[in-house]
């Protein structure tokens, strides 16, 4: 029997059979069709509030903010403002989506290191909280902006504070060379700082970092939170103003498979001691007023949280060691095999205790080699129509999601307590076609 990180939410039932938020994954699967993105409200909820009372209790003044590109929709914002927390948007789309679900724009963080000028205006129109600026072109645009409606934005500026975590090389974001922020260590982040305090139309609250994502080891976190404490004190002394926020991005790793930590909710409060400690200790050191703590986890709060269900289609041995699983969907649904060569945990749905003794490969049904759910999983025999279950879906999957192959993106269900509802409907046939337009001159030939 595979093993996974059971929660009272999602378990395997006497029957043998998956169940999440009450339901049994095979019949949701029956009853809304497959591929179909399942998610578990109670475990959303309870990451959230880990989080939030970890900062409060650790901390003090502080917010989790949701990073919302690990999982947009009008649910998730809403979901998101009725636990108290803030939510980071990466670009209009969810910036649109966070204010239609009336999601209080104050505590909203507008990141991004190429915003449009439709964007930038869009955060001021909106009175977005915080815009994190992170490039002199958008410091002036931004300031243009607001001097035009007469207002003051607040900015934090995100800056690189040269840490190396440990993880996929696509997923590090803050080491030397990096597309995002201004580097601390070589005196970019404070040369910005003092051409910001001439715009008057912007007001710099604090600065923003984020080193990476799905990281385990809490010292990059501290170290991090560290160089923050430290650069916060040269700002101080070189620009005479004590900034006010601290935002130390997201990245907390999940369990997805075999040897990752089954991370609970105390070990992420964990996370929170930790960092909390590192920027309490720091500024009493370096005799700073403490700023107001920000984190923005994603993953973690919405990644083990979903699963993703399918049909099983064909099987095929390809050669004496590699049998594959086909599926009803594959990378426009999940890309992150072919992005990063993820590994998931996969059972079968309604075989979920038994001895998973096959070696396969699940492949995707779209016209690339490289279309993987995920590589050397064992199972139980599966044949044609069995439901599988992908854990650890719930972040980067829908929001990464693509019509490729014009296959049509699934749709989400919401469950808790032995009720489903959607929360995202599945397109249409009809939505592939829907921007399509045919030229009059193409028409006529
Ligand atoms: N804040 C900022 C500025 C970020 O760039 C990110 C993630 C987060 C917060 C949230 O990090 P999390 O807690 O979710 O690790 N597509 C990749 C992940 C890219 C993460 C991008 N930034 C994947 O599928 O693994």
């Amino acid at each position: 029997m595979t093993d996974f990180n059971y929660r009272p939410t999602m378990n395997v039932g006497g029957d043998g059979a998956l169940y999440i938020g009450g339901m049994k994954a095979a019949d949701l699967a029956r009853e809304y069709g497959t591929p179909l993105y399942v998610f578990d409200e109670d475990q959303i909820r309870l990451m959230m509030r880990t989080y939030k009372g970890a900062i409060e209790r650790h901390y003090g003044n502080g917010l989790p903010l949701y990073a919302s590109k690990a999982f947009s929709c009008l649910s998730m914002y809403s979901i998101a403002k009725s636990e108290g927390l803030g939510v980071d948007v990466v670009s209009g789309g969810e910036l649109f989506t966070a204010k239609k679900a009336g999601f209080p724009m104050k505590n909203v963080f507008f990141h991004g290191n190429s915003k449009t000028d439709e964007e930038l205006k869009m955060a001021v129109d909106f009175r977005v909280g915080y815009v994190v600026v992170d490039s002199a072109e958008e410091a002036k645009i931004l300031n243009d902006f607001a001097k035009e409606k007469g207002r003051v934005q607040n900015i934090l500026v995100r800056v690189n504070p040269g840490v190396e975590a440990h993880t996929h090389k696509y997923v590090q974001t803050a080491t030397n060379g990096s597309k995002f922020g201004f580097p601390i260590w070589d005196g970019r982040a404070l040369g910005f700082t003092k051409e910001i305090l001439g715009f008057k139309n912007l007001r710099i609250c604090g600065y923003h970092c984020h080193i990476g994502s799905q990281i385990f080891e809490k010292q990059s976190f501290v170290v991090a939170a560290q160089k923050m404490v430290e650069f916060f004190a040269s700002v101080k002394k070189e620009c005479g103003f004590t900034p006010a926020v601290m935002n130390l991005g997201g990245g907390f790793g999940i369990f997805y498979e075999g040897d990752d930590p089954k991370m609970k909710p105390e070990d992420y409060d964990g996370f929170v001691a930790a960092i909390s400690d590192a920027v309490t200790t720091g500024c009493k050191s370096a005799r700073l007023k403490k700023p107001r703590l920000v984190i923005e986890p994603g993953r973690s709060i919405v990644g083990e949280a979903g699963i993703t269900l399918y049909t099983v289609n064909t099987i095929k041995n390809a050669s004496e060691d590699v049998r594959y699983v086909a599926v009803d969907g594959g990378m426009g649904d999940n890309p992150r095999y072919a992005l990063y060569e993820s590994r998931y945990t996969v059972l079968a749905a309604e075989k979920a205790d038994a001895p998973a003794t096959r070696k396969v490969t699940i492949a995707g049904k779209c016209c690339e080699s490289g279309d993987m759910i995920a590589a050397d999983v064992y199972l139980p025999d599966v044949e044609r129509g069995d439901i599988l279950a992908v854990l650890s879906t719930g972040a980067y999957n829908y929001s990464m999601a693509s019509n490729y192959n014009r296959n049509v993106i699934p749709g989400a269900i919401l469950v808790s307590g032995g009720k489903a509802d959607v929360i995202i409907k599945k397109q249409t046939l009809s939505d592939l076609t829907r921007g399509d337009v045919i030229p009059q001159r193409i028409k006529n030939k």
